[in-house]
């Protein structure tokens, strides 16, 4: 039967295949590969207690558990929120790098997510045009990163890739009411960005005079309307963790419904099922 290979704690595996002998040959073979023949005669000590329990004590970060969650959102949210609590490393977790191919070839931005649902990740951009958003292939990659000190540190990092959506202008208004003063300040401003008229402290006097005489009438701002909001739909979503310490683990979620059933297929790679149509599959780290 297909089953997670971290479920049961005998074969609580970071990262092998899904049965023991299978385990042994590629925890050898990739020992051998690379780090060469004295650490294979050390391997018994490399024990998946001792991977798994090296990423709490050191970091507070712990081996991914399928158990808990196969939901490869949840899973994000949890290391969203972690990467805000369990580090100091990471003060804006939900910022990532967006890629995309649009008129003028690839191009790379940085966005932050403002919203993070089952149906997926939503941001706003003033700049959709060239980027090509509209119902585009998109990809993107957040890092987070872990350090106690110069010895023990690690890092997350998760890949999605997914379509884009524009969402309606009536939502991305609702995710702008949400937004600190300083936040909108800064966006408002942004949004003037062709206005060669006046200079930027020019710009920015109106704004600062308007939120110290009324502040609650300064947060019924209106988005401006150069902004526009865009949902990523994921279809894949890559999770990778290791520390300095650890061999690393990373595991891929695809959705059923994109993954063919045939021979080589991933569901008869080793892959596994997941929670709300997903499946995943452990991969090299
Ligand atoms: C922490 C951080 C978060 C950002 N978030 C966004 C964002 O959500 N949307 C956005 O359009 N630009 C965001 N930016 C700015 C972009 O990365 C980029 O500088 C800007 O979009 C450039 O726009 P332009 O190419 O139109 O001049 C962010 C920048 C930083 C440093
Ligand atoms: C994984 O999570 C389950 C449920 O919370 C727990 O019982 C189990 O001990 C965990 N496994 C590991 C290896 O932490
Ligand atoms: C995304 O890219 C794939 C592969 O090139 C292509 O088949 C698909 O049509 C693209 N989807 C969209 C919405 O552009
Ligand atoms: C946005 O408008 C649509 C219809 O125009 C409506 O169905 C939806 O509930 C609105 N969303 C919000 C957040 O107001
Ligand atoms: C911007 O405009 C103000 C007022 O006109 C002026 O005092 C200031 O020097 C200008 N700043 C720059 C950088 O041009
Ligand atoms: C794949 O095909 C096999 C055999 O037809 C079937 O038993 C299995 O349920 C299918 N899996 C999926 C995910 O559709
Ligand atoms: C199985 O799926 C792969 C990938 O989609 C495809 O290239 C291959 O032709 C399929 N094989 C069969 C027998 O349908």
């Amino acid at each position: 039967m297909l089953q997670s290979p971290w479920i049961s704690r005998q074969r609580v595996v970071p990262f092998w295949g899904q049965n023991v002998k299978m385990d042994r040959f590629n925890f050898y073979k990739l020992m051998t590969l690379l780090v060469g023949s004295i650490i294979v005669i050390q391997a018994p000590k490399w024990t998946n207690s001792f991977i798994m329990r090296h990423y709490k004590l050191s970091l507070g970060i712990e081996a991914i558990n399928l158990t808990q969650t196969k939901d490869p959102l949840k899973l994000f949210k949890m290391w969203r929120d972690e990467a805000n609590t369990l580090s100091t490393l990471n003060p804006r977790p939900d910022v990532v790098t967006i890629a995309t191919l649009g008129e003028d070839g690839p191009s790379t931005q940085i966005v932050m997510l403002r919203d993070i649902s089952d149906t997926g990740f939503k941001f706003y951009v003033t700049t959709p045009v060239t980027k090509n958003l509209a119902q585009n292939n998109i990809s993107f990659t957040v890092v987070w990163t872990f350090k106690k000190s110069e010895e023990t540190f690690g890092m997350r990092y998760i890949t999605v890739h997914g379509i884009t959506e524009k969402i309606p202008v009536n939502e991305t208004k609702e995710l702008f009411k949400l937004e600190t003063p300083t936040s909108k300040i800064r966006l408002i401003l942004q949004s003037q960005k062709n206005d060669k008229k006046q200079n930027l402290s020019e710009r920015l006097q109106p704004l600062l005079d308007m939120y110290n005489q009324n502040p609650k009438q300064f947060h019924k701002q209106e988005m401006p309307s150069e902004w526009s909001g865009y949902i990523i739909k994921p279809k894949t979503l890559e999770f990778f963790q290791g520390t300095k310490a650890t061999l690393g683990q990373r595991i891929k979620f695809s959705k059923k419904s994109d993954v063919k059933n045939n021979s080589t297929n991933l569901l008869s790679d080793g892959a596994c099922g997941g929670e709300k149509g997903w499946i995943f599959q452990v991969m090299e780290p």
